[in-house]
């Protein structure tokens, strides 16, 4: 059921006290904790078992409030005030004053910001009155949540409270943008595209950096994410009787096990928004792999297709660390 007014009090004031609260954003459900106390974000670690190399996104008010902690330069402005609030993390400089947990930062002198557009986090953060650093409120490298549901079986005992905001329109995690250097860099895909983002700049964005060095300036972007505990098969155009499908579009092959089409009239947005639902819910399913079908891709017709298979790639690749 969909928390209150006075509910979000309450989770506002167990922040500020130093406790977990995990909340619902656009994109994915955020595990919270006060990004100004080493205790708090270091409790976040330890819960998600997240590796202390990946640094967390702090979720703020305002432009100003991100300006207060971090330098927002030209480049940075310009996309905050065209896609704040909204799914677009930018990383930028921390301030030699910064208040801000180092361990927000994992040690690094940048600091990822975001001003989230979904109603109950305005006012959790508006309430609380802090920044609150908060990843994707699932375990390390599993998948994200997209309902409270999610977040209750995965971490349900470790919080003091998950708010229900029902699900979460995008489904796919922010697009994180690196705005320190000379030229703006993607380092994770999301629903704002790399086009979107040169059409406001008047510049070009390299569309994808190579998963190599784009995980050297974002520590996260491990090759191996969102990983259900099925072993998964890209690109299907068939499927056997011991696999669930994970289908796209109208055309979907006979005799999988199981079948959840992220959207049947091929639309990308319907298919972020569903994805790692049903990916979840053919997880629990007694079936050798799940097969997922092809989604295109084309970089200004579907550039939601190269979030979408940025998070199904990771999902497929196996575990090495
Ligand atoms: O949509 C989202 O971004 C969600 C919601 C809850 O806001 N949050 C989220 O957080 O996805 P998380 O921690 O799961 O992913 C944060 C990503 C990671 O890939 C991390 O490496 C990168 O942002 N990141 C955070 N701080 C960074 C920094 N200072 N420099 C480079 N990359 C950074
Ligand atoms: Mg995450």
């Amino acid at each position: 059921m969909k928390n209150t007014t006075s509910d979000i009090k309450h989770a506002a004031s167990l922040l500020k006290s130093g406790e977990l609260v995990a909340f619902p954003t656009e994109t994915v459900y955020g595990l919270g904790g006060n990004a100004l106390s080493d205790d708090a974000v270091a409790e976040i670690y330890a819960v998600k078992e997240r590796p202390q190399f990946n640094p967390l996104i702090v979720h703020v008010r305002s432009i100003e409030d991100a300006n207060h902690h971090a330098h927002c330069n030209t480049t940075a402005r310009m996309l905050a005030h065209h896609f704040w609030p909204g799914p677009l993390t930018l990383v930028l400089l921390r301030r030699p004053e910064c208040e801000l947990s180092y361990l927000v930062s994992a040690g690094m002198d940048t600091v990822a910001v975001r001003v989230p557009a979904h109603p109950m986090a305005q006012a959790l953060l508006h309430e609380a009155g802090i920044p609150i650093a908060a990843p994707s409120a699932n375990r390390s490298g599993r998948i994200s949540p997209t309902e409270a549901s999610h977040v209750q079986e995965e971490l349900g005992g470790r919080l003091a409270m998950i708010l229900d905001g029902g699900p979460c329109h995008v489904g796919i995690e922010s697009t994180v943008v690196d705005v320190t250097g000379e030229t703006p860099i993607i380092l994770r895909p999301g629903s704002i595209s790399a086009k979107q983002i040169g059409d406001v700049l008047h510049c070009k964005i390299p569309l994808l950096p190579n998963l190599s060095s784009s995980s050297m300036r974002s520590p996260g972007q491990l090759a191996s994410h969102y990983a259900p505990s099925h072993p998964v098969r890209l690109n299907a155009t068939h499927a056997a009787a011991d696999e669930a499908l994970l289908a796209f579009g109208e055309h979907v092959p006979t005799g999988a096990a199981y079948t959840l089409n992220i959207s049947k009239h091929g639309n990308l947005q319907e298919a972020a928004a569903n994805l790692f639902r049903m990916l979840r819910a053919l997880d629990t399913k007694d079936v050798r792999c799940i097969a997922v079908m092809p989604i295109p891709e084309d970089a200004d017709t579907h550039a939601l297709g190269i979030a979408i298979n940025d998070r199904l790639k990771r999902a497929a690749t196996p575990d090495t660390i």
